[in-house]
Parts: C-alpha cells; structure tokens; sequence
C-alpha cells in the first residue's frame, strides 16, 4: 500500500507542471479578454454552476464586458454577450468559430461526431449537413412531412377538447411535448405509439436522459486527470446505460426499416432517406449504421424539445397578458374566416401572430448559449487573441435581452417587430434563437412550420382562462436546468372551445 506522503509526493510534480503551462499560456498571451480571476487547475469552475450557467455568464457580462475570458479546468473559454462581437464572430470569422469542442458526453450519444451538432468542422460535416439539409430538411421535405404534422396537431386538439367538454385542466408541458414527440417519430421512422401507451413513455424517457447526458457537467472534460471523479459518482455508468438504450432502440428501428417484409407507408421517414443515401454510395464517406444512428439521434434530440419549450412559453406569456392574446386572437379570427383547422397558408397572413412568435424566441430562446463552439485557428475578435481550441458560449439570451438593443428588454411586447424589419433567420445578429453562421440550425423551416401551426390552432379554436382561484401574477417563468430552456413548472391551464 502507498502511504498518503508517497502519493502526494508523486502529485506534486504533475500539479506543479500543470500550474506552470497554465500560468505561462496567460502569461504569453496578455491581450486576452478581460475575465475573473481564477484558482490553479481548476480555474473558474468553482464560481459556475452548470444548471443556469446562462445566468451566471450574462451577470458576469455586465462587469466584464460583451467578450471575456474564463479558464474551466485546463480548458480556456470565452464569453460573447453582444450583437456587435457575435456578428464578428459567426459572419467575419464563421470559419474559425465553426468548430465543437469534444466533450464526454456528447461525443458518446454521437457515436464520437458521426452526427452534424457535435461533428468537428471538417468535410464530413459539411458533406452531412448538406445532405441532411437537402434530402431530410429542405422545404420540399417540409410539405411533404405537413400531412403528418397536421394529423398530429388535429389529435392534440381532439384531446383537449376533451378535456375542455370535461372541465378538466390541460397541462401544456405534458400535451405540447406528447405532441412533438408523435410529430417527429412519425417523421424520423414512421411509428405512431398510443399517447399514453409504455412504449411512448419509454422513448420519451430515453430522450429526456439523453438531452441530460448532453448537457451535464463531466470533470474529465475539463481536468482530464480528475476524471476518476466521474466513475466515482456514477456519472460514466450512467452514461454507458443511456448510451446502450439508445443503441438498443436506434438497432431496433433500423432493422425494421431493412426488413423486406416491411409494410411500407407513402411518405419516407428519415430512416428511409438515410438507409437510400447508404445504399447510392453517393457520400465521400462510407456511411456506417452507426453514422445512421449518430444522425437520427441527433434529429431526435434537436426537434422535439425546442418546439415544444417555445410553445410553452408563448402560452405562458400569452396567458399573463390578456392584451396580448386578445389581439392575437381578433386577428387570426378575423383574418383565418370559419374553419375547423388553420393550415399553413392562412397563417401566413397573421402579422401580429408572426410577431408574438418572433417575441417570445427573443424573450426565451430555447438554447439560450446556442450549442458551445470552439476556435479552429487563432484570430482576432474585438482587438483581443483568441487561441485555437478555445471553447465559445454566444450568449443569445443576453444578446436578446440588451438594454442597448431592445426597449424595455424583459417586457413581452410582440409590437416591437410589427414595424421592423429584424428577423431570426440568422442576419440580424440581434436575434439569433437559431444561432447564425454556418453550424446555425438546419431545422429552422420545419421548426417554424411545426411552431406556427401548432400554436395558431391553440388560439384559434380555443379560449384560455386560468383555473379557479389561480390569477396571472401566480404563473412563473422559472426553468429546468439542461440544454434546452424549458419551463419548470407546468403550465396547466383551461380550455373552452371557440366554435
Ligand atoms: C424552435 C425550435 C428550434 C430551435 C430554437 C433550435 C435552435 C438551434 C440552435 C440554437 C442550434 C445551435 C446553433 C449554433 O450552435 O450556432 C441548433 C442546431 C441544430 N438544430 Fe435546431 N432548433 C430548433 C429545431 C430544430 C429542428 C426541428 C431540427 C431538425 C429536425 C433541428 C436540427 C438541428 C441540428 C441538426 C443542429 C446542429 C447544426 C450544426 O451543428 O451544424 N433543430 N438548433
């Protein structure tokens, strides 16, 4: 057995070594970003709490600037927290800013970067991004896949009807997730699971542990010679367990998709389309199962969560102010005419829909530090050195939220956008809920499509009244901690039917 002073004696060296690296990298470089000071080793990660790191980064925006520094572990970071400096770095330098860092847990879920989110820049990437945004994401997909999408929508409001003929309150977080959830296993490999049947709330589960694993926090990514801690707390066999389930399942559904005997259905699912493009040859690559696999995880995990989140939120803050959903309403009424259903084409004559959808993006942007970057080459941003392999958080909810932006920047007020020309698409880089530049999201059209839908049926066929005794003032914003922003407590509401 080692004695405890015999251990010691063989850290010292290592730690000392370590401490000098770190101290000298700051030291050559004395035009970094401004930032707070940190602990050897360890650097900042004491001060920050991965649960609503967000939060603490914008706070320390405002002492530190719209760019500063942080040292997480071994790991050199930066912050960006205004428009100015994020159109630098995702429009001048879209290159340099267009790497992902390797961290454990998403390079496990992603089969290491066989994926497009967690994929390093390189031609794979490019030759998957571009593929997927043709075959899978592109408009023509996107009306193909709105039969199901308006199937879906029709089933959620049969039950809310439901509950509105019952006086039974209608919880939005669990409808709106069931929801697109049944939205995009039907579109990614053609199942249609009971609502509330165990296979629907085995997949459902899987996803939730999944976009945990993706956003928790692991010591060996950051003091790799630590990593012992991760086994330790049961971390990494947590993460093997998630990671085999969802083999298991992704297996699952290729081999049915293979089975010749397989009823097929008249619209390809994203299974279909990818098992084709294996078969054609036509990638660079030699597409594997597993490089299916990692793709479908990813399409998973990136659409059900942030189109649910927003809509929540839009009916939270629609519900908090009785203006607001009452003009929304008088116009999709008054514009959308008698139906029993609106489709996508009605909706795009709602410009004070379109604004209260764009409000609530600016107000909660789901990803509200996008996904982390990481510098592929030194550059210059803002006058400052950045290395390459420097991790990068934009922080959109601190950019959306600028005082030297947006008027009254915490006030849901949809009317800032009917007279102005800025948009999410990725330009205007004072609102970026779908990121900008080159890894920004490649979902956006189906994203919208599913967002407008969805929520103009609520308002259309539906009127909302909070449930006895409860008022205004009581419904929270408070948020779950993980990637994506989604409300904490459920927002349970009533329904009554319009016509
Ligand atoms: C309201 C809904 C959505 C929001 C707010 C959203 C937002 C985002 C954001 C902020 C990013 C990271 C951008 C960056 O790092 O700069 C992203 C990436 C991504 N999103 Fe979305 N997303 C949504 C829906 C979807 C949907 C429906 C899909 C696909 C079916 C999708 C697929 C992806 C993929 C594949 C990436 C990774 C892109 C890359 O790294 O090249 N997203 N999304």
């Amino acid at each position: 057995m080692w004695s405890p002073i015999v251990l010691l004696l063989c850290l010292i060296p290592p730690v000392f070594l370590l401490f000098f690296f770190q101290y000298r990298r700051t030291f050559k470089n004395s035009n970094l970003p401004p930032g707070p000071r940190g602990l050897p080793i360890i650097g900042n990660l004491h001060q920050l709490d991965s649960s609503n790191l967000h939060l603490q980064l914008w706070k320390l925006s405002k002492k530190y600037g719209p760019i500063f520094s942080l040292q997480l572990g071994l790991r050199p970071a930066i912050v960006i927290s205004s428009s100015k400096v994020a159109k630098e770095a995702l429009k001048t330098h879209d290159v340099e800013f267009s790497g992902r860092p390797k961290l454990l847990g998403q390079q496990k879920l992603s089969y290491n970067g066989k994926d497009i989110s967690f994929s390093p820049n390189g031609s794979y990437w490019r030759e998957m991004r571009k593929l997927c945004v043709v075959h899978v994401l592109s408009s023509r997909r996107v009306t193909s896949f709105s039969s199901i999408i308006n199937c879906e929508v029709k089933q959620m409001i049969k039950k809310i009807s439901r509950h509105a003929s019952s006086l039974k309150v209608t919880n939005l977080n669990e409808v709106l997730i069931s929801l697109t959830c049944a939205i995009i296993c039907r579109i990614a490999f053609g199942r249609r699971y009971e609502d509330e049947g165990t296979e629907r709330s085995r997949f459902q589960e899987l996803l939730n542990e999944c976009e945990a694993m993706l956003s928790i926090f692991f010591v060996s990514d950051y003091v790799p010679f630590l990593g012992w801690i991760d086994k330790l707390s049961g971390l990494q066999a947590r993460l093997e367990k998630s990671f085999k389930e969802l083999d298991k399942f992704s297996q699952e559904v290729i081999e049915e998709h293979m089975d010749p005997n397989r009823r097929t259905s008249k619209e390809e699912d994203i299974i279909d389309v990818l098992l084709q493009l294996k078969k054609q040859r036509s990638f660079s690559t030699d597409l594997t199962i597993d490089h299916i696999k990692a793709v479908f995880m990813d399409l998973l995990i990136a659409a059900t969560d942030p189109t649910a989140a927003t809509t929540v939120w839009a009916m939270t803050e629609l519900v908090r102010h009785p203006r607001v959903m009452k003009k929304v309403q008088e116009e999709i009424r008054n514009l959308g005419g008698k139906k029993d259903f609106l489709e996508e084409n009605d909706i795009q004559k709602f410009p004070y829909f379109k604004a209260v959808i764009k409000e609530t993006l600016r107000l909660y942007p789901p990803v509200p530090l996008l996904l982390p970057k990481e510098t592929n080459e030194n550059c210059i941003i803002d006058g400052y050195e950045i290395a390459a392999k420097t991790l990068v958080y934009v922080n959109a909810l601190a950019i959306q939220r600028d005082p030297e932006i947006w008027e009254d920047p915490e006030e849901f007020l949809p009317e800032r956008f009917l007279y102005s020309t800025i948009d999410f698409r990725g330009q205007d880089f004072e609102l970026i809920p779908f990121g900008a530049g080159r890894r920004s999201c490649p979902g956006m059209l189906m994203a919208t499509a599913s967002l407008d839908l969805i929520l103009a049926n609520l308002l259309y066929l539906f009127d909302w009244e909070l449930p006895a005794g409860m008022k205004k003032e009581d419904i929270d914003t408070e948020v779950l901690p993980g990637l994506v922003q989604y409300k904490k407590n459920p927002l349970c509401i009533l329904a009554k039917c319009h016509m």
